[in-house]
């Protein structure tokens, strides 16, 4: 009789396991880390980071995080349609047009201009009373660049940021959230003294604007900013953008204490601290994605298996797959495994990939084809054995940094390229 398959539950010819205990557990991490008092929104934009967003919620909904991040109107009503009663955040600019979608399903859409404020203003006067106001977010521009309020004058406050001891440090303590209230004078913060720091500066032109807007019938629910390098090793812009951050939330004036504050992705949640933030925002971490060079790695979460077509013996001189990049050099035996890159695993691997068969590394051989791959193995390889491309096998393991760096990308283009002909196999270990 064979031996019973270490993978029973598909006979497919290729898959992903979504490790719905290993998710959960890597956001008790970040909570462990950030503390009870910070909230943490899980990113789940692109369909649970390309996981299917009904397995990742499903995962994450046991450590009740405050709410979701999602790209778009139409990923928040998939939350919706899932059954998800917290607040569900679209953290990327809305256009005006979409507004009246994305208040119909409760989402918080986020703006970063005036003329969304006026379109909210307008859709909000429609609203008959006693409607509660409606919550929006506004995103500010400490660096990222791609959206976001910009700020008013940045030489004024990256001058004060580079003299001022506010910027986040990588001790990895949790944020504190001092309530954001009335705009502080420089000499309130704890080391500053006039000759240390310019004047506060003026807030920008843009903030009275939404001041007034939130005195009627919105609510200015969160302000949030976005990192660009913080899971580089060199931290210095990362803190610069955290501080004016914290410069912005302390000098503005008027911020409600409710109001959801937040700049960190993964990286930023477990390698920086904010004076301000009083909310988080990872996503590749919770998925098994490092947050960066002296974090603690998350768990495996993900892995992509495929079985085995066919296994060939071939003499010396042997070439395989397209413009015949590798050629045998001796006797190699050759297994055609049932995935490629139409399945989204990356055809950079080609010549440079690995493969886990039998718990051991096996080198991927010439190009990636749209539905096969070519692995060299040895021993006693048959059709229907598994190929694991990412993720663990026994004790071996091709983690998505290792992965993603041999195809020159990060893990979150890894895992949002599988494509749709995996099917998302949930499990929990
Ligand atoms: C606005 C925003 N916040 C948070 C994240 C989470 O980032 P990461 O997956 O690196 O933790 C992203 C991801 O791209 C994002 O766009």
């Amino acid at each position: 009789m064979p031996a019973p398959s270490p993978h029973p539950h598909t006979r497919r010819r290729a898959w992903v396991e979504v490790d719905t205990g290993a998710i959960g557990r890597n956001l008790a991490r970040v909570r462990d880390h950030v503390g009870p008092g910070v909230k943490i929104i899980p990113m789940v934009k692109c369909g649970g980071y390309g996981l299917g967003v009904e397995h990742v919620v499903a995962a994450l909904a046991p450590g009740r995080p405050f709410g979701y991040g999602v790209a778009s109107i139409d990923e928040g009503l998939e939350l919706r349609d899932l059954g998800v009663r917290e607040p569900v955040m679209v953290c990327c600019p809305v256009p005006p047009a979409d507004l009246p979608r994305a208040i119909a399903a409760h989402l918080i859409p986020t703006i970063s201009d005036l003329d969304a404020l006026s379109a909210l203003t307008r859709l909000a006067a429609e609203t008959p009373p006693p409607a509660p106001p409606l919550p929006f977010q506004i995103e500010i521009d400490t660096g990222m660049g791609r959206a976001g309020f910009p700020l008013a004058d940045s030489a004024t406050i990256s001058a004060r940021t580079t003299s001022s001891t506010s910027a986040a440090t990588p001790s990895g303590s949790p944020p504190t959230a001092p309530p954001p209230g009335p705009a502080q004078t420089p000499a309130a913060a704890p080391t500053a003294t006039p000759s240390a720091l310019p004047p506060t500066p003026p807030p920008p032109h843009w903030w009275p604007h939404i001041r007034r807007a939130t005195t009627r019938n919105l609510h200015l629910f969160g302000i949030f900013t976005h990192l660009h390098s913080a899971d580089e090793p060199d931290l210095t812009s990362a803190r610069r953008q955290i501080a004016r951050f914290d410069d912005f939330i302390r000098t503005a004036g008027g911020i409600d204490p409710g109001t959801l504050l937040h700049c960190a992705n993964s990286a930023g949640t477990l390698r920086l601290s904010s004076q301000t933030a009083n909310a988080v925002r990872p996503g590749i971490y919770l998925y098994g994605g490092s947050a960066g060079p002296g974090t603690e790695p998350p768990e495996t979460a993900v892995h992509v298996r495929a079985r085995v077509a066919l296994v060939r013996d071939v003499p010396g001189g042997a070439t395989v797959g397209y413009g015949a990049t590798h050629r045998s050099k001796g006797p190699e035996r050759w297994a055609a495994v049932g995935i490629g890159y139409g399945d989204g695993l990356p055809r950079t691997l080609g010549g440079r990939g690995w493969g886990l068969a039998g718990g051991r590394r096996v080198p991927v051989l010439g190009r990636i084809s749209m539905d096969t791959t070519v692995v060299g193995v040895s021993g006693d390889t048959s059709p229907g054995d598994v190929v694991t491309f990412l993720g663990r096998d026994g004790e071996t393991e091709l983690t998505l940094e290792e992965v993603a760096e041999l195809a020159d990308t990060i893990g979150h283009e890894i895992l949002t390229g599988l494509s749709r002909r995996l099917p998302r196999i949930r499990m929990e270990s």
